[in-house]
């Protein structure tokens, strides 16, 4: 934006993660995704909001907080302070950050039910639904588990076949029952509410024609109205854990309604608190921008549900949906057992800083719904060459001079063609970021970043440092390079502000915006003393990391079952994406397990490891197993030997830091102590099968 246009007003949200489980580096993707656009657009001199919230009603969460022995309130209160805390380490900068469980979100989901009422889109309808007969609650798909119609997989959730790929109705599954209770659900009658989604079509094909969707996200609707739309159910059964659905006694309003109003909820409460007007942003006639950053997973919702909820209630329409891809890490899925299931939490443990992970997303990332790959060994070797090879050089090759033989003060640039270069590509740079190309921004400030390094390295300053008579022409070329490492900064701001603002403090200069591209370090401006900025990212943090997330594994508490808002196909980035099971597996799923009496014939330290002990284990079996387990702090290896424990033997081998892992033994633990392992009752021999 030139300082000639009126600044745009533009509110921007992020999806609202559940409240029952943590922050991965799946979910970190959106959110730095978003962070970085409106930190860009605030930049720009733009008037930005950004809202998001805990998503924090439905079945799971509600049997999540019954299972702990706490109140739903209490445990999405412990979940919201965690979430803001993962938040604002990896310095994404919410303007507010809220709960779907509060009055304003209460209030705005039952009105706007009202006026989709009044407005004739609100049908009731008797349908008939699986119903747990011992936990007396209808189940939702996701928690009733039986035998699949098509291929006859036992034990597929009662939306989709996890093992051909069906999708049907729980009705259909062969010999149900409920995850919850394991009882074999009844079919009972209820009335549901919906939402007339099919009379929205007509509406919604124009709007999609609108250019609100990215080119992928259009032809995706394209599809779903030749399927053709059909009505929403809106409405849940109590017990429920959310908002009660007006003169209904008994009925809530389903998650997936109040998640999106959360939107509205979130940006009223800041509303209150700084003063703003909410039907600027809200009402038919508004002349704002509103964007939602979300996953292509939960595209459904917000290109059909949403626009059709907000039109029908009287309200704006986004103005674009920016959808993105899967994270992906190695290539592959999380996963729990290769350790690459991190937790935004675990990361800040291990690497603690959270601008390389910032950095290297935002360099992969593009305005496609294309998946993202976060290769570990590629984000050592691209942190550590463009920060700090590339980026911050230029600074630590120059700065010193300028401290210690000018006493800290700059000569005014003169013409360097270098410098003008720079300032020449402000307009390129800003609308890639603008595009969501943050891949093309950061090529192109990385190749300023050469030509920046070029001239240092031309110049040789070191080399006149020694010279007598180049006094001047010293000054000249190291004040030119920190001008250049100051547009650098400034490019870099949005993906690095807390790097940013360390060096706005050693430049000694006001806070960067995008106007300062004009600006330049003034003749005789006085630096401070320049500091070690930034430390290479150590390889061997990141194979800490992964090993600790796999060591995580022999802790990992109960399984909690799926939310049950999401489509299987969809579930990758979801928290309890592998977690997440039944609470009841048949007798089929437990003989899967192999399960031997194994003697402890060694058992030694492993050098280097925290938690691991090195066991050799025989199970009468040729060649003894080899099993890494993190019994460490509980037992003095010598005492181990000669005893016998319970082992599984038919575990996936793993490949760990210290070696393979062939197995594993079984061992008790929580908080009241442990890991204690197993031992069998006098008799039991080796190689014997438990079960
Ligand atoms: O899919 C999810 O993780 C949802 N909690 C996202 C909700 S976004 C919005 F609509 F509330
Ligand atoms: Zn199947």
């Amino acid at each position: 934006m030139s300082s000639a246009q009126t600044p745009r007003k533009i509110l921007v949200t992020s999806a609202l993660p559940y409240a029952n489980g943590s922050i991965h580096l799946g979910h970190l993707v959106e959110y730095i995704q978003t962070d970085i656009w409106v930190r860009f657009q605030k930049m720009q001199g733009n008037t930005v909001h950004y809202v998001c919230a805990d998503d924090t009603h439905g079945t799971p969460i509600m049997l999540r907080a019954e299972k702990e022995g706490v109140t739903p309130e209490a445990l999405i209160e412990a979940v919201h302070k965690e979430h803001f805390a993962d938040f604002s380490e990896f310095l994404v900068d919410f303007d507010n950050y809220y709960s779907t469980n509060a009055p304003e979100n209460k209030a705005l989901s039952q009105d706007i039910y009202k006026k989709l009422k009044a407005a004739g889109k609100i049908a009731t309808k008797t349908i008939e639904q699986f119903y747990d007969p011992v936990k007396n609650m209808f189940l939702p798909d996701r928690f009733i588990k039986g035998e699949c119609p098509k291929c006859h997989a036992k034990d597929q959730y009662g939306d989709s076949c996890e093992v051909c790929g069906a999708t049907y109705n729980p009705t259909e599954l062969i010999n149900a029952y409920s995850a919850v209770s394991g009882a074999a659900p009844v079919r009972k009658e209820t009335e549901h509410y919906f939402f007339k989604l099919s009379e929205c079509e007509p509406f919604l094909k124009d709007w999609t024609r609108s250019g609100t969707l990215q080119g992928e996200a259009a032809n995706k609707m394209g599809e779903w109205f030749e399927n053709g739309l059909n009505d929403w159910d809106i409405s849940r059964d109590a017990p429920y854990f959310g908002f009660e659905i007006p003169d209904a006694p008994g009925k809530y309003f389903y998650v997936w309604l109040d998640a999106p109003i959360g939107y509205m909820a979130s940006f009223k409460n800041l509303c209150q608190a700084k003063g703003l007007d909410f039907d600027e942003y809200w009402s038919k006639e508004s002349q704002t921008e509103l964007y939602h950053f979300i996953g292509k997973d939960i595209l459904y919702f917000h290109a059909l549900f949403w626009p059709a909820t907000l039109e029908f209630s009287g309200h704006r329409k986004p103005t674009q949906i920016f959808a993105h891809g899967f994270l992906t890490v190695n290539g592959e899925k999380m996963s729990k057992s290769r350790g690459t299931f991190i937790t935004a939490r675990s990361y800040l443990d291990h690497i603690k800083n959270p601008e390389y992970l910032r950095y290297y997303y935002a360099a992969k990332l593009n305005s496609t719904m294309e998946d993202i790959d976060l290769n570990l060994e590629d984000f050592v070797a691209r942190v550590n060459s463009d920060l700090v090879g590339k980026y911050i050089n230029i600074a630590s090759r120059t700065a010193g001079f300028i401290n210690k033989r000018f006493d800290g003060r700059l000569k005014a640039s003169q013409a360097n063609p270098v410098i003008a270069e720079m300032k020449s590509a402000a307009a390129r740079i800003a609308e890639a970021y603008d595009h969501r190309d943050y891949g093309k921004a950061l090529r192109e400030v990385m190749s300023l970043a050469d030509q920046a390094n070029g001239f240092v390295a031309e110049a040789a300053p070191w080399v006149m440092a020694k010279q007598d008579g180049q006094e001047t022409q010293l000054q000249q070329v190291c004040s030119d390079a920190l001008e250049m490492f100051r547009l650098l900064t400034l490019y870099l701001k949005p993906v690095l502000p807390k790097l940013a603002s360390e060096i706005e403090l050693f430049l000694n200069i006001a806070p960067l915006t995008w106007e300062s591209v004009t600006a330049s370090l003034a003749q005789d401006h006085q630096i401070n003393v320049y500091e070690h900025l930034i430390t290479r990212v150590d390889a061997k943090l990141i194979e800490a990391m992964t090993e600790a997330n796999k060591e995580n594994l022999l802790a990992t508490p109960a399984p909690q079952p799926h939310s049950e808002q999401r489509h299987a196909a969809h579930q990758q980035n979801d928290a309890n994406a592998e977690a997440t099971e039944a609470e009841y597996i048949s007798i089929d799923d437990f003989t899967k397990v192999d399960l031997r009496i194994a003697k402890i014939v060694n058992a030694e330290h492993v050098e280097g490891a925290e938690k691991l002990l090195k066991l050799t284990l025989d199970i009468g079996e040729q060649k003894p197993r080899q099993v890494f387990a993190g019994i460490k702090s509980a037992y003095d290896p010598a005492t181990l030997v000669g005893r016998l424990t319970v082992m599984v033997v038919n575990l996936a081998p793993r490949k760990m830091k210290f070696g393979m892992s062939e197995g594993m033994v079984l061992a008790a633990s929580d908080e009241r102590g442990g890991p204690f392992i197993l031992s069998p009752d006098t008799g039991a021999q080796l190689g014997m099968r438990v079960k």
